[in-house]
This record gives C-alpha cells, structure tokens and sequence, in this order.
C-alpha cells in the first residue's frame, strides 16, 4: 500500500477577503485561478472520505486523517482520480450514506511551495487556507516554517483560525440545538417557569450557549440569547452563522423582539435560526424573516 501524502495546513476565517486576494498579488503569489468545487463527505469509520469534484478539472476521492486543532496541523491523505464520478458518488451514497456536501468557490495562488486558498463556502462565509505540501521524507520543519510565514505576511491572527473542518461546520444544525437543549436544562426560571437555551455557532465552527436568567426584581432577568452572546463575546467571537434557541414547552420558542435585535448585532440576515421546542418542534426561519427592514451597525456612521 501506498503511504499517504502529507501536508501542513491552517485554515481561518477570512474577514476581509479583498485584503486577502491583494495580499496575495503582493506578495508575487502565482495566480492559479478560481476553481468550482464540490466536495461529498461520505460516513465512514475512520478519518474521513469524500469525493471532490472541481470545475474547470476533474473529480478525486480524497482520504485524510487530521487531527482537530486550532493551529496549523499535518494532514496525512490519499488522492485518486476518479473517471465516473456520478457512478461512485452513487454507490458509495448507496453503501455508506452521504454525510453532508459542501460546495464552495476557491481562487488557488501558489507561493513558496504552499497553496493558498482563499474559499467561499456555501452557509459559512469566507476562509483562507494554507497547505504546505510535503515532499516524502520531511520532518515537516520547512513546511511548517512557510505556512508560519504566510500567515504572517497574510496578517491572520491567531484567534482567527478554526478547528474541524468545513463538513464539521455544515453539519451542525444537530449538534446546535442539542447545545441549546442541553443549557436549557440549567435555566434559572422560577418565576416564568418557562426555560429557553440558545446556542450559537460562531464563523470559526465553535458553539456558544446561554440559558434564560431570571431575578426576584423582574425587569433584571435576562433572556438566552443575551446570556449566549455574551459567552461568544468572552470567547473572543463576535461573528455568527447559525443560531438556535428552544423553550421547555411543546410549542417552538420565538425569540422575543429584543433578542431579535440582539442577534441582528453579530449575525447576517440570511443566517438560518432554528426555532425548537422540547417535544421536537422545530421551525427554521432566516435572521431577516424574524426582523425585517431592521437596524444595524452599518447604518451608524
Ligand atoms: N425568554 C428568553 O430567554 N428568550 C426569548 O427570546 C423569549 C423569552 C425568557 C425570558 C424569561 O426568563 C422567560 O423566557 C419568560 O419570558
């Protein structure tokens, strides 16, 4: 058996990809275009598999193994090139069962022997990667070394970079509102007795959860969502992509106007928020359906 490829990689969002693209000019990177991609992620029992497939180009399945950490990490993986791409992505769908797909917009630039990739991700936003692609038998030091140095001529700061993986990210919805469930367990609702969770998923994949907190003095109490959002802000997170929030009571939970407002702050409109009760009520509703024609920090000079 062949021994897998390895690389070292760094992926992290992107706020700013303009800045990014003319980095990237600046710094002589060679231009290698902007490529279609779609990636299928299939289950499977050990690293994960998926089938790619590229626009202009052709389709490759791609096994990896890499660890889940929020700094640069080496990536072990194996390439084939597949010429019936609709066939296999049907049988392995048949045999495994699909995971999530996760289609995306990626301009290549190649410097110093490591790719960059300045991607748009359907449903979450802008990142850029770097790949640091290892000849066999490195220890990996010059690779490392590059993608260190690109990362500062990029400018991306360290609490920007994101653990897990695109798929990871897309297929949170679950994940999601079992946070919320589980923190509206700890609500402090005496009062009202009526227990709100929310959990919030910021851009770099991590989850932030609050519980509705209440007070013998009403008007003190404090609704989920502003409990959430202040763990994403202490978290060094201002920017989310996904939301739910779920009530202990059969009809789903609707965040009230305010909490409305306070999601408007860090959320884009068209992020989906997931709307729950405990039975399995679920509604998924966009921020702007929620708070149409609303105010937000760009109308503030
Ligand atoms: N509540 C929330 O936590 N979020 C909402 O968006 C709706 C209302 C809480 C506040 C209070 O503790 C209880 O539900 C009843 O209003």
């Amino acid at each position: 058996m062949s021994d897998p490829l390895r690389n070292v990689e760094l992926k992290a969002t992107d706020p700013d990809p303009e800045r990014s693209l003319a980095a990237c000019r600046e710094l002589g990177a060679e231009d290698r275009g902007v490529l279609v991609q779609r990636d299928t992620y299939f289950r499977v029992a050990a690293g994960r598999l998926k089938l790619r497939e590229e626009q202009p180009g052709g389709a490759t399945l791609i096994q990896y193994d890499r660890p889940d950490a929020a700094r640069s990490r080496t990536s072990a993986y194996r390439l084939v090139s597949i010429d019936d791409p609709d066939g296999l992505r049907t049988a392995l769908d048949a045999a495994l069962g699909t995971l999530v797909v996760v289609d995306k917009e990626r301009h290549l630039f190649l410097a110093d022997a490591v790719r960059i990739h300045l991607d748009r991700v359907r449903g979450l936003g802008s990142f850029v990667e770097l790949e640091g692609v290892a000849p066999a038998g490195s220890d990996l030091e010059p690779e490392r070394a590059k993608v260190a140095r690109l990362q500062e001529a990029l400018g991306i700061a360290p609490e920007r970079i994101v653990r897990g993986s695109y798929s990871d990210a897309l297929l949170g919805a679950d994940a999601l509102i079992a946070a919320a469930r589980a923190v509206m367990a700890r609500a402090y609702a005496p009062y009202s007795r009526y227990s709100v969770g929310a959990a919030l998923r910021a851009d770099d994949g991590s989850i932030h959860v609050g519980a509705n907190v209440e007070n013998s003095a009403y008007p003190q109490g404090q609704c989920a969502e502003a409990s959430a959002i202040g763990a994403l802000v202490a978290s060094g997170r201002t920017r989310v992509v996904e939301a739910a929030v779920i009530a202990g009571a059969a009809e789903v939970c609707v965040p009230c106007g305010g909490c409305r407002q306070r999601l408007r702050e860090f959320m884009p409109l068209d992020a989906t928020v997931h709307l729950c009760g405990s039975g399995g009520a679920h509604v998924e509703s966009t921020l702007e359906d929620l708070l149409p024609r609303s105010f937000g920090p760009e109308y503030l000079p």
